[in-house]
């Protein structure tokens, strides 16, 4: 498996939100170990500068973009700073997210957390991959050379604004559901 993931990302710039806890940062971890140059969103500076330090002390190539991506301005400023420094990232981990975990019957009184819920899990990636989509396909973004021989992939997002959501995941399993897609 760490062969196959070398071959698929070694040389490619790939974007993970919500890179300074969970799942993000361990992808982001696995990522920059086979050789991907990883950009890393969140909110929390302080984290993402820990795990670009940790990240570029064992040889690898991080870089840290602190944004809350729920914020459409702050994240189509994000999507234009990475193009312009970077180019167009070759793939995106839409991963920042958060779940509501307690009970529907302690959700009655709080639906400020739906609010917050649909603003990072669902409207978070689209004000993102707007801004990032346009250059990604010009330049037909897609695998690095090392990865061409293989079938050219969608590249997808996919957001459910409830807690069966992952927003990194192309799994289609809730309602509510936003995908974007090209081929
Ligand atoms: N773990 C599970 O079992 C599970 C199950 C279903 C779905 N998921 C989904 O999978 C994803 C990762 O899960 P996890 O367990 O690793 O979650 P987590 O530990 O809570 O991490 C969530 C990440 O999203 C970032 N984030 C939250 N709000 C943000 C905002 N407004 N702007 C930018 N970044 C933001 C957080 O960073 P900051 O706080 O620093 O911004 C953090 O890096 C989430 O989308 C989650 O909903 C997880």
């Amino acid at each position: 498996m760490p062969d196959r993931l070398r071959d698929a990302v070694s040389g490619a710039t790939v974007l993970v939100t919500g890179a300074s806890f969970g799942i993000g940062e361990a992808t982001a971890r696995k990522l920059a170990a086979a050789g991907a140059t990883v950009l890393l969103a969140a909110r929390s500076e302080d984290k993402l500068d820990e795990l670009v330090r940790a990240i570029n002390a064992g040889g690898g190539h991080a870089v840290s973009y602190p944004t809350d991506l729920s914020d459409e301005a702050a994240a189509t400023a994000l999507a234009n700073r990475i193009t312009d420094e970077h180019g167009p990232p070759d793939i995106v981990v839409s991963n920042a997210g958060k779940s509501i975990r307690r009970s529907l019957h302690h959700q009655y009184e709080r639906p400020q957390d739906f609010h917050r819920t649909i603003g990072i899990n669902y409207l978070g990636p689209i004000w993102l991959l707007l801004g990032l989509l346009p250059a990604m396909r010009d330049r037909g973004a897609g695998p690095p050379p090392s990865a061409r021989h293989r079938p050219r992939p969608s590249t997808t997002c996919s957001t459910t604004p409830d807690r069966a959501s992952s927003a990194g995941s192309v799994a289609s399993h809730s309602h509510t559901q936003v995908g974007m897609a090209w081929r």
